[in-house]
């Protein structure tokens, strides 16, 4: 594979060629988590910024001082969107999931005479939550959500909180069904334990300012709350930048202080990372930077009124289909919708084979599955089409079997026998074991997650973890 360097032409056709079996990511919904402005220029912009910065290391501010100065102004931009006071200081970084990690780390490590330290967050929290626990040693305490609103339990969140608590985080909104939590009790409730209140904004906190602002009634959730000490917002999702740009900001910078590391007691250079990452792109700091001030508060306000637009059209469009309902009230532009009285998992099916291949959530303590949509700025011509398709697969749905059939259902005991197996479940092993249970051979992935769904978490987990194991094989 690796042989001596080619023309770069043939290189890139190869590139494309690959590239040409991928979703494309732009227009329609479907895939979650990827942002189209729809905007030629914008994309325009970002390539030619990330070009000028190809070679810029973010690691060295001292020898490329611009990189600094545009981390602190993209800071600054972001810091007066969500009223942050005076004194108030941020970072940049990789993404979402390193901004929760950051604000998780910088918790703990500013209580460091805690031997046992805990976070409390809602099972509504992104998994980047469970992640920082995880990767910093933090116990977990998950406290569950309100059945009707989807928002977290404040008074449970109130009961959870012990004098080993470093941090409590909210959303606003939740990534799964676009809520937002009651940020200005629990931040207040924060305020009086002396506990650091986090606001994962990830998805939602470039979106909210600019709704705020063309009118939209939008929960309290920013630095205007009293007792938010922490908000991450990434600008790689409703920034429409490029993937890799994010940003977590503090109330002060002694808070943050405690994010850096700093190490000087080694053979090589000093080192000082503010952010998970050592070496950096400069040029995803260009390009979200050029992005931010391409597209300027009233590109983004238009693109967000056009967000909301079709969001508010499709919400509509879901309560006119029998059969189908929202949960929860969006607060934005995030919409999850469950089946009432349809098999989920056929009308899945249906939509899959209607051509709408959208990201399922499984059911979870109580909360039914969904279909997630992330609403975007190019969205609204394709909601008709989607509303359609809704209905048809409701529709279709209601006439079929439940999925799984019978036959795969006997996929379920195998697997446990596979998970207690001394190999466990392995990628070949679970190759072999959907193959010879009718799945995925016709590349639908409805039945499969019908599967997961009936699984405890733990098999959830393995499953997930070999096919994706499987997706990066041994060499
Ligand atoms: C609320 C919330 N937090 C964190 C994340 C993680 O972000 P990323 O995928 O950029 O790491 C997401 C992603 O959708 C999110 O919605």
């Amino acid at each position: 594979m690796f042989a001596d360097g080619r023309p770069a032409a043939e290189v890139l056709t190869e590139l494309a060629r690959l590239h040409a079996g991928d979703e494309s990511g732009r227009g329609r919904p479907g895939v979650a988590n990827t942002f189209d402005s729809g905007s030629a220029s914008v994309e325009e912009v970002a390539v030619r910024a990330f070009e000028l910065y190809l070679h810029v290391n973010g690691l060295y501010p001292t020898a490329f001082p611009s990189v600094a100065t545009l981390e602190h102004q993209v800071v600054g931009i972001v810091g007066e969107l969500l009223h942050a006071p005076k004194g108030a200081a941020g970072s940049w970084t990789s993404g979402g999931t390193e901004s929760c990690l950051l604000a998780a780390k910088a918790a703990r490590d500013g209580r460091p005479e805690l031997a046992h330290p805990q976070i409390v967050f809602a099972r509504s929290a992104h998994a980047a939550w469970a992640k920082a626990a995880k990767y910093f040693g933090l116990d977990p305490v998950i406290v569950d959500i309100d059945p009707v609103a989807m928002t977290a339990d404040v008074a449970a969140i109130e009961r959870a909180i012990t004098d080993d608590t470093v941090l409590v985080v909210a959303s606003a909104p939740s990534y799964g069904h676009g809520v937002v939590d009651a940020i200005p009790e629990i931040a207040a409730i924060c305020a009086r334990r002396g506990v650091r209140c986090h606001v994962d904004a990830c998805i939602g906190g470039w979106l909210l300012p600019f709704a705020e602002q063309l009118g939209h009634a939008v929960p309290a959730w920013d630095f205007r709350v009293p007792g938010v000490d922490s908000i991450s917002v990434d600008l790689h999702k409703y920034g429409y930048t490029p993937k890799g740009c994010s940003i977590v900001l503090y109330r002060t910078a002694a808070l943050r202080r405690s994010q850096y590391f700093v190490a000087a007691d080694w053979t090589g250079y000093p080192v000082v990372n503010p952010t998970m990452q050592s070496s950096k792109s400069g040029g995803l700091i260009a390009a979200a930077w050029a992005v931010l001030r391409h597209i300027g508060a009233d590109g983004y306000r238009e693109l967000v009124g056009r967000t909301l637009a079709a969001t508010r059209e499709l919400v509509d469009g879901i309560a006119a289909v029998p059969g189908l309902r929202v949960l929860g009230v969006p607060a934005g532009s995030l919409v999850a919708l469950t089946t009432d009285g349809v098999d989920f998992f056929a009308f899945l099916d249906e939509l899959e084979r209607l051509g709408w291949a959208v990201q399922p959530q499984l059911s979870q303590a109580g909360v039914p599955p969904t279909i997630h949509l992330t609403m975007t700025a190019t969205h609204g011509p394709h909601v008709p089409d989607l509303l359609g398709a809704l209905r048809d697969a409701v529709r279709a749905a209601g006439a079929r079997d439940a999925l799984p059939t019978p036959e795969q259902l006997g996929f379920v005991d195998e697997l446990a026998a596979l998970a207690r197996s001394e190999g466990g479940v392995t990628a070949d092993a679970l190759a072999e074991l959907m193959a010879r249970a009718g799945l995925l051979t016709d590349g639908r992935l409805a039945p499969v997650h019908a599967l997961l769904d009936g699984l405890p978490s733990t098999l959830r987990e393995a499953v997930l973890l070999a096919f994706f194991e499987g997706l990066n094989p041994p060499l």
